[in-house]
């Protein structure tokens, strides 16, 4: 075989130096190449390609797993090719997901009793749970309204403004308001208090997540119960809620079996969860359980018979894999109620070990709770002159992918760094961690002050723009006040919003 020596335009080719050993030319990037490509060339091309990405087990940014045993792994491999909604020819797998199904809804103290088949489904992530719970409070509520001669165009969802954009894309997509209840500064969960005020006759349901996303702090959903009922009884609305335990879900059962905040809670109708995150499953598989079948609208469900029996469908996607499924199912019986609590209760002592590592450096405000989901959120004590930004871009030097965001509305200006724990991040990583956010908070600290140098660049900008004071006051006070000049400055000149 010729070896290539081909230099292609890199914009629109893929070249790798391994892969030169077995291919003559250049494959376009976006085109479908004219001839086929050796599979073991085709393999390495891809492979190298891939090494630029990050490496999934130093990704602190995700709660969703990235380790399995190798023996799931080869259940994996051996069911990837089965296509899941082919239920009358893979009957197993089908049974497999009934079994987790009502694993999760007894986990969940849903009321059905052991023989009794609970009502749920697995889907690809929370994100398709929560549009299909979704739907299913808006047809109720319409159904209803429809009854009762009212009208039925205006649904609205009350949740809190930490939710997660899953909740924004079902609003979006399926025309429901989304009203949300505003954070405050040290606050970052929804108010159950203003959460009811805010509910009125157009309410399909109360959205109370178990673990927010951006502090892992578990939402009161018990008090957000009695004063739904309360509001309930006194209005004589019929509004329920519905838990996002998309990474709750699998830890309060374990570290917090006394908490209430499942369907021991009369308006709690439907549940999600992500098997893919703290159910211990690679990407690709999440669960909705419902209390009673009342609660799922049988209009919402298809029935198709062409792949042989009849077969009840409730999922947006109609093909997807099998594989994950079955790696559900084996984490459930490989595992067991004692193996949950062992992996939980170490994320947990991991996070606390590393929270106090970060609150003992001196520089961090941890938001975190010590009740919640596995995880460190913390603020710098002192933005003026340095943002978390710039760490996260020094952890990068590490190998280290820690996110850095701002809070939702109105809580903007607090700005924060997460470390999510997983199974595969043990003692030791976390000692690492500690190791090299001491290295990188003391380079940070010698630099010259970044923030200090934007404003000073964009004071200029800012008298252009608006004509205004054009000196820089360097107490915090001062600082966020030409931070966010400095947004709104940029964002007049480049348009972008
Ligand atoms: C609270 C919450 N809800 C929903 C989701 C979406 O979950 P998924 O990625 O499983 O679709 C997430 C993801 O992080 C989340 O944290």
């Amino acid at each position: 075989m010729v070896i290539s020596s081909a230099i292609g335009d890199s914009q629109s080719s893929i070249q790798s130096t391994f892969a030169s050993r077995y291919v003559t030319h250049c494959l376009p990037k976006f085109r479908m190449p004219d001839n086929s490509t050796p599979k073991d060339a085709a393999y390495q091309i891809i492979h190298d390609e891939l090494m630029l990405d990050g490496n999934p087990r130093l990704n602190l940014a995700s709660f969703v797993t990235t380790w399995m045993e190798p023996e799931c792994d080869k259940l994996i491999m051996d069911s990837v090719n089965k296509n899941y909604v082919d239920m009358d020819e893979y009957p197993i797998t089908t049974e497999l997901q009934n079994r987790c199904v009502n694993i999760i809804a007894h986990l969940f103290n849903a009321p059905c009793g052991d023989e009794e088949t609970a009502i749920g489904v697995g889907t690809v992530g929370s994100s398709e749970a929560i549009m299909l719970a979704g739907l299913a409070f808006k047809r109720k509520w319409q159904n209803k309204r429809k009854a009762e001669g009212k009208p039925f165009d205006k649904p609205n969802i009350v949740t809190g403004a930490n939710v997660q954009v899953c909740w924004e894309k079902f609003a979006r997509y399926f025309e429901v308001e989304l009203k949300e209840v505003k954070l405050t500064e040290g606050y970052y969960v929804m108010d159950p208090v203003k959460a009811v005020d805010m509910v009125d006759e157009n309410t399909i349901c109360v959205a109370a997540i178990l673990g927010s996303t951006l502090t892992g702090e578990f939402e009161d959903v018990k008090t957000l119960n009695d004063l739904l009922t309360a509001k309930n009884k006194e209005t004589g609305y019929d509004t329920p809620i519905h838990v996002d335990a998309a990474s709750g879900g699998f830890i309060a059962p374990f570290l917090y079996p006394e908490l209430e905040w499942d369907f021991r809670l009369p308006l709690v109708k439907s549940i999600n969860v992500s098997g893919h995150k703290y159910g211990l499953v690679y990407a690709g598989v999440g669960w909705v359980v419902w209390r009673n079948k009342e609660d799922l609208p049988d209009e919402l469900i298809f029935h198709i018979n062409y792949l042989g029996a009849d077969q009840p469908t409730f999922t947006l996607n109609f093909s997807k894999g099998s594989s994950q499924i079955i790696a559900q199912y084996y984490q459930f019986i490989r595992l067991g109620f004692e193996g949950y609590k062992h992996i939980m209760e170490n994320c947990m002592a991991n996070a606390q070990m590393l929270s106090k590592g970060l609150e003992k450096m001196g520089f961090f405000e941890i938001l975190s709770k010590d009740v919640g989901v596995p995880l460190v959120a913390f603020s710098l004590k002192d933005s003026s002159k340095h943002t978390v930004f710039e760490i996260a871009e020094s952890l990068r030097k590490y190998g280290w992918i820690v996110p850095a965001y701002t809070m939702p509305a109105d809580a903007q200006h607090v700005a924060v760094l997460r470390v999510v724990i997983r199974e595969d991040f043990s003692r030791s990583l976390a000692e690492r961690l500690l190791g090299d956010f001491e290295k990188v908070m003391k380079e940070i600290v010698e630099l010259p002050s970044r923030i200090a140098k934007k404003m000073a660049d964009v004071a200029a900008v800012i008298d252009e723009v608006e004509g205004g004071e054009g000196a820089v006051d360097e107490t915090p006070e001062g600082a966020a006040k030409y931070l966010k000049k400095l947004v709104d400055a940029e964002k007049k000149i480049s348009g972008i919003c």
